[in-house]
């Protein structure tokens, strides 16, 4: 682990607009610098830069955050990667602290396996090209195929001996610990090994034998897993192979070719969406780089976002066969709902993007990819129009579905567009088609909002993850009946960030002589203090993550202010305080910009936090008494009793709560 203080040097050290600067041309603009956003494709510039407050943001994608941020981002690296890349540039030495043995053998296994898939790849391509058997079979089938040594060098293909254990061997040789080939997935444990004990070699065969094989790279371009392709075309043996989920393969979160394509879909402001490790191979070879499979599983949502980081523009390509079509009638709603928009292009005969490529040749077939794709939508639409004179039934049935996909759409105004236009190539009334989408997005509303009510379901979302909530408000929402604890919670942990270690002047009793006396003490400890009294637990877990968080490194007193945290390695903690806390100053900043002047919050501090305080208790004893009110209509004698002590005992604490808030009870 690199030591705190040294990742502050580090921090301290990379000042966002030099770091930024590297990748993106930054103009002086103001106090901040401004230049075209690299997250997003964008005309206008809206990618700014703040030296002041060591931030960046974006105004178009809404990306932002310190120079570490933007070096994980940009780069693609982790949190630790992204630190040692700085310290790299900044000439600052990296003395690493010890990690806890849990720590040092998570990270040796997984390092472990990183160094075994490398080991293997290049075992595989070795074969192919050194022996006979990999080039007469492996090499063969390839150029067979039609690949060229490039392009097969390019996607580091290879060739897996036929003997059962060729590669375990080979492996355990070379110094592999039998344990971690089995972990990667690349060699099998044979039945009948008792369990729990060490592994040798002879307990082992290989998970690929005779197998083409191609590796699957994550997206910082490390090999994490294979599939491989038999080469019998004996029905009973599964065409393809893939490596099982390991610790560092997570098949939802890999996508076939995009350590490859990533700049291509930038550029293109486009992604191919394929079925299978050939057809992005072909399509390469073809001209055609920014393509993507989701081999081996149905696209999965965190697939759809690893291509939305790079374009909002999706083109589906279909097998014409229907396992194909299935496949991506799957996908598509998905893909609306992420909001991309999806276009679609078929292959004529049966034939995928491999074939065809090979059959017309790559400049016709770049020529087909651009005139031949279709929007998604429009497509069904014209669909539904032909057979309008047709069955009845069948056509409801296909108006219902294109109003649901066009439902799914977050975007209000892309949502009317579809409806406008879907209505004229229909021929149908734009007020019909729009009321049936209307009448769905309320339901879809209220499913939203029961998910999001279950305290355990709340699982902590990405900042774009939330989104869709707010876009759904402008259909009449449902009453929601638990209140709304955010706002108190966020100021709670901002008051804290900004002024923990602001000492404020509370009335104290002491406890011997029962006499009130001040003292001073600083608002973190004040505001901790009165949560824990109550034994209070933020509602949102977010919330409550940055307050553990908080409370850790006040402990600790190394970490208490808002720029501190920024550095946080955890993304709740910096995302919380680029929306939160940093965002509140220009607030202030922005009314002194018109010369009103705001009383500066520090000096109206323990009555700001005080409000804070107990307008969050008030609600959450409100939302308590409710709840034993209820249960007193459930509950019978002798249990009653008790209840109603408490919800006398509730009612004071409330009261006693109102008076500090200024109000009076009449209830
Ligand atoms: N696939 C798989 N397991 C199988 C069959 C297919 O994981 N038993 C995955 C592979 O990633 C494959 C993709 O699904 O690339 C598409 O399968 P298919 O259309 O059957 O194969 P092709 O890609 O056309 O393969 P090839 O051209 O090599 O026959
Ligand atoms: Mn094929």
């Amino acid at each position: 682990m690199i030591p705190r203080d040294t990742v502050d040097r580090i921090t301290d050290a990379a000042h966002v607009e030099d770091v930024v600067g590297e990748f993106v041309t930054l103009k002086k603009r103001g106090t901040n610098l401004l230049g075209l956003c690299p997250f997003h494709g964008e005309k206008t510039p809206s990618f700014t830069v703040s030296p002041t407050k060591g931030i960046y943001k974006c105004f178009g994608c809404g990306k932002a955050g310190n120079s570490v941020n933007f070096i994980m981002e940009h780069l693609k690296l982790s949190y630790p990667e992204a630190l040692r890349w700085l310290a790299k540039k900044y000439n600052i030495e990296i003395v690493e602290k010890e990690i806890t043995p849990e720590d040092r053998q998570r990270q040796t296994e997984r390092e472990s396996l990183f160094i075994v898939m490398q080991y293997a790849q290049r075992y595989f391509t070795e074969q192919m090209r050194t022996t006979d058997e990999g080039k007469s079979i492996g090499l063969g089938y390839f150029q067979e195929r039609g690949l060229h040594d490039t392009i097969i060098e390019k996607f580091q293909l290879g060739y897996s001996p036929e003997s059962r254990n060729a590669f375990t061997k080979a492996a355990v040789k070379a110094g592999y610990q039998p344990k971690y080939l089995s972990a990667s997935g690349m060699s099998i444990v044979r039945n009948g090994t008792e369990e729990n004990k060490e592994l040798t070699e002879a307990d082992l065969f290989d998970r690929f034998a005779g197998r083409v094989m191609f590796p699957v790279l994550d997206e910082a371009g490390r090999v994490v897993a294979f599939g491989g392709r038999t080469l019998s075309s004996d029905k009973k043996t599964a065409k393809y192979i893939n490596s099982p989920e390991t610790e560092i393969y997570h098949k939802s979160r890999v996508l076939y070719g995009l350590w490859y394509a990533k700049r291509a879909i930038q550029n293109a402001d486009t992604c191919y969406l394929v079925e299978g490790y050939m057809d992005v191979i072909a399509m390469h070879q073809a001209g055609v780089e920014n393509v993507v499979a989701s081999s081996g599983t149905s696209l999965t949502i965190e697939q759809i976002k690893s291509i939305h980081r790079f374009t909002k523009n999706i083109v589906v390509l279909y097998d014409g066969d229907e396992a194909g079509q299935k496949a991506s009638m799957r996908a598509i709603p998905m893909l609306l709902e992420e909001g991309m928009n999806v276009r679609l292009l078929m292959f004529p005969d049966n034939d995928d993007p491999d074939s065809f490529s090979r059959k017309v040749g790559a400049e016709e077939f770049q020529n087909y990819l651009r005139d031949k794709s279709q929007d998604f939508l429009f497509f069904r639409a014209e669909r539904l129009k032909s057979i309008s004179s047709g069955d009845p039934i069948q056509r409801a049935g296909l108006i219902r579905e294109l109003v649901e996909n066009i439902a799914l759409i977050p975007d209000n105004i892309i949502r009317s567009v579809y409806i406008r236009q879907c209505a004229v190539i229909m021929e149908m009334e734009e007020q019909i088609l729009q009321n049936e989408v209307n009448k769905l997005r309320r339901n879809l509303s209220s499913k939203i909002k029961s998910k999001s009510g279950g305290a355990e379901s709340a699982e902590p979302s990405s900042e774009q993850g939330s989104a869709p909530e707010a876009e759904l408000a402008d259909t009449p929402a449902v009453q929601d009946l638990s209140p709304d604890y955010d706002h108190e919670e966020i100021e709670l942990i901002r008051l804290m960030m900004q002024f923990g270690n602001v000492y404020i002047e509370i009335e104290g009793e002491d406890e011997d002589t029962a006499e009130n006396h001040t003292i001073d003490i600083p608002a973190a400890d004040y505001i901790l203090f009165e949560l824990w009294r109550d034994e209070m637990h933020f509602e949102n877990p977010m919330h409550q993550a940055v307050l553990d968080e908080y409370i850790h490194e006040y402990k600790n007193s190394r970490f208490a202010t808002a720029q501190q945290f920024l550095n946080s390695s955890n993304p709740f903690v910096n995302q919380f305080v680029l929306k939160h806390v940093l965002n509140s100053h220009e607030l202030s900043s922005k009314w002194k910009h018109f010369g009103v002047e705001v009383p500066a919050e520090v000096d109206n501090l323990k009555r700001g936090i005080e409000h804070v305080l107990f307008s969050y208790k008030e609600k959450k004893l409100r939302a308590f008494i409710h709840e034993k009110q209820d249960l007193l209509k459930t509950t019978g004698e002798p249990d009653i009793w008790d209840l109603l002590r408490e919800l006398d005992d509730l009612k004071k604490v409330k009261s006693r709560v109102n008076k500090y808030l200024g109000r009076t009870v009449v209830k």
